[in-house]
């Protein structure tokens, strides 16, 4: 694993599909001092996420890829992320799954914040499943990502109590505002 030398940041891509909050707080502490990484790219699959507007507030590259033929696509984010020296890969509400040639080539150099208490809950609607199943607490997780969904090893977690009158909106906001802490936390950890 990398580690921060107290003097040359780790060069992080963030790949985002949506609101890019996540994209828009790791932005924020990347400025700090003895923050571990600095965000030099920014990767999207949806040419109207709005996170992308973070890339032009804070100057950063930002690219849109389409999909539409994954390999084809992996093949020339790959050489993107080599052409700017990316050391890092962070996952922030992506919601495209890699493909296992791509995440070898990343091999322990991709992160991805995750909104349940994995592992229960890999993939979508995490909040709704963990209200239907009447949890009492629900969370969210950072962690590696290897070849299968949500499975790689957790670095941080956090649990959140469920209250009565949840749903998955009110939910998934009072998520959103630890995964703020926890995704930072957990870079820290790393690579300190
Ligand atoms: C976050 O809650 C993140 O945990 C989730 O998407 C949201 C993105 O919010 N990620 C996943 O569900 C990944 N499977 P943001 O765009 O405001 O950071």
């Amino acid at each position: 694993m990398i580690k921060y030398n107290g003097s040359k940041k780790i060069k992080t891509a963030v790949f985002i599909s949506g609101t890019g909050s996540n994209l828009k707080n790791l932005i924020k502490f990347s400025k700090q001092k003895n923050f571990p990484i600095s965000i030099n790219l920014i990767i999207s699959n949806k040419f109207k996420a709005k996170g992308l507007i973070y890339g032009k507030i804070f100057k950063i590259k930002k690219k849109v890829f389409n999909f539409d033929n994954k390999i084809f696509t992996e093949k020339k984010i790959l050489s993107l992320l080599v052409k700017n020296k990316i050391e890092l890969i962070c996952l922030a509400g992506f919601m495209k799954i890699l493909s296992k040639s791509f995440i070898q080539k990343f091999n322990g150099k991709i992160l991805n914040i995750h909104p349940s208490l994995l592992p229960k809950y890999k993939g979508l609607n995490t909040h709704a499943r963990a209200l239907k199943n009447h949890d009492k607490y629900s969370g969210c997780t950072v962690h590696l990502v290897n070849s299968k969904l949500d499975s790689g090893k957790i670095i941080l977690q956090k649990k959140i109590k469920i209250y009565k009158n949840d749903n998955p909106s009110s939910l998934s906001k009072r998520i959103l505002k630890h995964e703020h802490k926890l995704y930072p936390a957990a870079i820290k950890k790393l690579f300190y």
